[in-house]
């Protein structure tokens, strides 16, 4: 089956044509980045304005990549949930409306559970470029770490997950992007820091792990004390010259993954899966990779770099399952910012 997937949730617009839910056509990403770098952070109002203005040409090139017609194309699958509600209703309404014009199945689906789903994708031949290079088993554990969620959880399948940890305020790649911020090294935060770090002192800054590591919160996560105590060393990171950008960002850097792999860990104890899956825009970091795959334990599963950010492969790729068993999403759903869980509240 040939679907058309559509990504819209934040700010890359993205149409990817994906066969049989695992082999990558075409994955086209147009990327708002220098749109929003200006302001160091994703502005919604500019990022519908840019999807509106560029689903069509996405979508098109997504076919010509593809070497393919509309009319090769046997559903659509969207995401409609959770991200900016302008930016999605792009995708969303341009879904239902190829669908209905080609009177094809649509199926609208979770962004979250579509980074889960990535490392199934594979382009070209299974295994090369680090796509495919090994099929998670269900159950696992996921390690959903982006812009705005970082979720611990257990999937059971494609569609079936427990959320057992989450952050209780900032997502982990909000807290990279937010220390970027402070220290004027540029947008997004991520892969930036991710770069400075590479040449850094990660011991030239002490910061400390939150203390949120037991009972009820033993999988959860906080990104506000850390966040602050790196913003306090800007007055002295100024005037020492003898600190550099590189040590402040591996020193944010180490404590930031060292948060992630505690609840992770924990999480791994306790359930006894010891199959990892990484996604979202920080299942790129390098330090990550580098870490978990330092537990013999465990064995690490991450998607390409390409398909750890957002990519309407990913989309295409979850949505080809649900068709299978014969499900679609009426024309008259909605998008919806939120999903129930996948935040925590304090306490
Ligand atoms: O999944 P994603 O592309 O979009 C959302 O769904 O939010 O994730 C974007 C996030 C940003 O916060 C970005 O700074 C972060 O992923 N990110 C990284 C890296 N590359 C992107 N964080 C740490 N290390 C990276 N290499
Ligand atoms: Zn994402």
């Amino acid at each position: 089956m040939i679907v058309l997937g559509i990504e819209t949730s934040c700010d890359e617009c993205s149409a990817a044509v994906v066969k049989d839910g695992e082999k990558i056509l075409s994955n086209v990403i147009a990327t708002q980045i220098p749109f929003h770098a200006l302001y160091n952070g994703v502005v919604p109002e500019v990022a519908s304005r840019k999807h509106a203005e560029w689903i069509y040409a996405v979508v098109k090139e997504s076919l010509e990549k593809a070497n393919l017609g509309v009319s090769d194309i046997e559903a659509v699958a969207v995401t409609n949930r959770p991200g900016l509600f302008g930016s999605l209703l792009v995708g969303l309404s341009f879904a239902k409306a190829f669908s209905w014009a080609r009177n094809i199945p649509f199926i609208a689906v979770d962004h979250m559970l579509a980074h889960l789903y990535a490392p199934r994708l594979y382009k070209g031949e299974i295994g090369k470029d680090d796509y495919q290079t090994k099929k998670p088993e269900y159950p696992f554990l996921g390690l959903l770490v982006s812009g705005g969620h970082t979720i611990i959880c257990r999937a059971d399948d494609f569609d079936k997950i427990q959320v057992l940890g989450t952050t209780i305020d900032d997502a982990a790649g909000e807290a990279f992007d937010k220390t970027a911020k402070f220290y004027n090294f540029g947008y997004p935060g991520g892969v930036i820091i991710d770069k400075l770090a590479q040449n850094g002192d990660s011991a030239a800054f002490n910061f400390s792990m939150p203390s949120l590591h037991k009972g009820d919160h033993r999988y959860d996560v906080s990104y506000s004390g850390l966040k602050n105590a790196v913003i306090n060393q800007l007055d002295i990171f100024k005037v020492k010259e003898n600190y550099t950008k590189e040590d402040i960002a591996a020193s944010f850097q180490k404590t930031a993954i060292e948060i992630l792999l505690r609840a992770l860990l924990n999480a791994a104890e306790d359930t006894g899966i010891t199959t990892i899956v990484a996604g979202g825009g920080v299942a790129a970091n390098s330090y990550l990779r580098a870490r978990l795959k330092g537990y013999a334990h465990l064995e690490c599963i991450f998607p390409p770099l390409e398909l750890c950010g957002d990519n309407a492969a990913m989309v295409a790729g979850i949505g080809y399952h649900y068709l299978k068993r014969g499900e679609c999403s009426s024309i008259d759903v909605c998008a919806s910012a939120r999903v129930t869980g996948f935040k925590k509240k304090y306490p």
